[in-house]
């Protein structure tokens, strides 16, 4: 699999730190320094799908292919407007393409879980163009007098079109099964035969144990980036950037550490898109791609991390 074209989208209305401090106690001090965020965009007026919509037919436009080309979709996607049909459904009918699609529900490792797969529907020639697609509207998870999780989140959607070809080495992932460190409850409607006291339809806001959220993504993915490196006989300094999840300049820094390499190989955005789940990843690669960071023949390694706990990490040229 080689990535041939890459696009990103995101909402326009950028808030501040301060804008914050409108809403619940807090301070763009704390954020700063506790996150390394500035600045998030959120979703106003607005659709998640626009935005999955945009950074899609970008990705199309740059791999210079239209949506007909396309022989399948996957879109990592926890939540929009719809529960059913999937994201990337109502994506393929948007852009025109006329292909099968199936979305992905990771949370924040998603796009890395989608890359690989779109790598074994490549390797067992069951399609040869691939759209790959993360769009997330995370804000709308936080119940926004929380201050704990509500200063954490940006919404944004990011996309690469892969092919045949190139150099994929390979991926390594980590599912814990640890639902209480992070998650969000379904709105259901309930039935007439159910005791409604039991709770289930209160909280459908997120909850997170931000700690120990922290602790297992550093040793997670350091742990999946080194045995990467090792599998396929590289060293830290082969490769060029480290594209991590971008949810805390803390995390990334941990990970940074851990491995012992440069910090000038972790590109970042949190500190001006937030934490944007899934899309974070594709929508890094996207700046580094079009600020022409990344060159053909790069070594990359690409991490993400999220509820559950689910990890997941790869390592290709790019
Ligand atoms: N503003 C001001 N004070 C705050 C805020 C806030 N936004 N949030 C919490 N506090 C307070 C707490 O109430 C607490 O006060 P207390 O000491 O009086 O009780 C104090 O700050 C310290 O709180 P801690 O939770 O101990 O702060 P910590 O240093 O652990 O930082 C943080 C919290 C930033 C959430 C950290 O644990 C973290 O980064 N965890 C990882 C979270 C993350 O990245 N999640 C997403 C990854 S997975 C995914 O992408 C879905």
């Amino acid at each position: 699999m080689k990535i041939i074209g890459t696009g990103s989208a995101l909402p326009k209305k950028v808030v501040t730190n301060d804008m914050l401090t409108e809403f619940f106690d807090t301070s763009d001090e704390w954020i700063r320094t506790r996150t390394g965020i500035s600045t998030r965009r959120i979703l106003t007026d607005e659709s998640l799908i626009d935005l999955a919509i945009e950074a899609s037919q970008k990705a199309l436009e740059s791999a210079n292919l239209k949506a007909e080309d396309l022989d399948f979709i996957l879109c990592s996607n926890v939540n929009n407007n719809y529960v059913y049909p999937s994201m990337s459904s109502i994506v393929q009918g948007k852009i025109g393409a006329k292909c099968p699609c199936t979305d992905l529900r990771n949370a924040c490792a998603g796009f890395i879980y989608a890359l690989d797969v779109a790598d074994a529907f490549i390797q067992t020639g069951r399609a040869k163009k691939i759209l790959v697609l993360a769009a997330e509207e995370p804000t709308r998870f936080c119940h926004w007098e929380h201050r704990e999780t509500s200063v954490l989140f940006g919404d944004g959607a990011g996309a690469a079109v892969v092919t045949e070809g190139g150099d994929y080495k390979g991926a390594q992932f980590t599912t814990i099964s640890m639902p209480d460190v992070l998650y969000q409850r379904q709105r259901l409607e309930p039935t007439p035969f159910e005791d409604l006291s039991s709770g289930a339809y209160i909280n459908h806001t997120m909850v997170m144990q931000g700690r120990e959220v922290f602790k297992m993504a550093v040793t997670c993915c350091s742990n999946e980036i080194s045995k990467l490196l090792d599998i396929y006989g590289y060293k830290k300094e082969d490769v060029k950037y480290f594209v991590l999840h971008q949810a805390n300049l803390r995390i990334i820094n941990g990970i940074q550490q851990y491995l012992g390499a440069d910090a000038s190989q972790f590109p970042t955005t949190v500190e001006k898109y937030g934490n944007t789940s899934s899309a974070s990843v594709p929508i890094l690669l996207d700046e580094l791609v079009k600020g022409n960071k990344i060159q053909r023949g790069d070594m990359i390694v690409m991490s993400g991390f999220g509820a559950g706990f689910t990890t997941g990490s790869l390592l290709m040229k790019y």
